[in-house]
């Protein structure tokens, strides 16, 4: 038996990284799942591999038109809606100083505004589901000041606290929805092998790095060990956890150094 047979689960974000890793594990769990993303041939890919019980559907988090139809084609495709992982995200270098008007906006419109979206159309049909969990990408830049992740931070900073007012809201109202996020840190991902290019252009520049800085010098996690979070916070198991966080990032937002290889 699966840990989530029967459910009916949409991950945005779910052609490369964290979000495939939470798509393939879902599917073995038993889920049916729908994955988004806006980078069409590889989620294809990832659908088509995983057989029957996925879909890919082209989607881009800033625009609620389309959050719309989403949900709408997973609950006519599967019959309902059950969980929700908000996990499409994009960083941009850039301190207080230098990240531009457009970055922020870009970083901000994909993670705060898609999540806002993605909470709102998926609070809608899990309603009409009898209840539901909703997971949310947060970061460690939410819970600590990462100079060269100006945007970032807030975008991030936005999710946690979203999360918690969909999750009181939506108890209030006695919806048995759950809404927690989790905050990742140093995972092995197409985002994070892209972040020491972008980090050394902006050493370039003159910034620091941070501590936390997923680099050679710190061990990588795997997207499971975060998919296995976001499993649990799916699953029934986490039935009395809601409105709070996760966080894997292997000690790195508990200590002020490097954690050893
Ligand atoms: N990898 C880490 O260590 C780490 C740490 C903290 C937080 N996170 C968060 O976890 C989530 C996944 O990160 P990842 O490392 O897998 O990143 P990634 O860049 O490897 O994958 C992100 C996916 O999101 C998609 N995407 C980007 N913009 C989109 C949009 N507007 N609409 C739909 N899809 C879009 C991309 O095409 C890509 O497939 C992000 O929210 C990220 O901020 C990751």
């Amino acid at each position: 038996m699966g840990r989530l047979d029967n459910k009916v689960a949409i991950i945005t974000g779910a052609a490369k990284g964290l979000g495939e890793a939470d798509a393939r594990l879902f599917v073995r769990e038993g889920a049916k799942v729908v994955l988004t993303d806006v980078d069409q041939a590889a989620g294809d890919a990832v659908a088509r591999d995983l057989g029957d019980n996925a879909i890919f559907l082209k989607h881009d988090v800033r625009n609620e038109n389309e959050w719309a139809d989403v949900v709408g084609e997973a609950v006519s495709r599967f019959g309902k809606l059950d969980v929700l992982v908000n996990n499409a995200g994009v960083v941009e270098v850039g301190s207080i100083e230098s990240q531009t008007t457009d970055e922020w906006r870009f970083v901000n419109a994909v993670s705060a505004d898609g999540t806002f979206f993605g909470c709102k159309h998926g609070v809608k049909a899990m309603k009409e589901s009898g209840g539901g969990s909703i997971i949310n990408m947060a970061s460690l830049a939410s819970l600590q000041g990462e100079a060269m992740f100006t945007a970032y931070c807030a975008a991030k900073g936005a999710v946690e606290a979203l999360t918690r007012a969909v999750a009181v809201h939506c108890a209030q109202m006695k919806y048995n929805i759950r809404c927690n996020s989790i905050h990742p840190a140093g995972i092995q991902t197409p985002m994070v092998a892209d972040v020491p290019g972008k980090v050394a252009k902006a050493m370039e520049q003159g910034f620091q790095p941070p501590a936390t800085q997923p680099s050679g010098e710190t061990r990588l996690g795997e997207p499971d060990d975060v998919g296995n979070a976001v499993v649990f916070l799916a699953s029934d198991e986490s039935k009395f956890i809601n409105g709070t966080r996760i966080v894997v990032d292997n000690t790195m937002s508990v200590t002020s150094g490097f954690v050893p290889a």
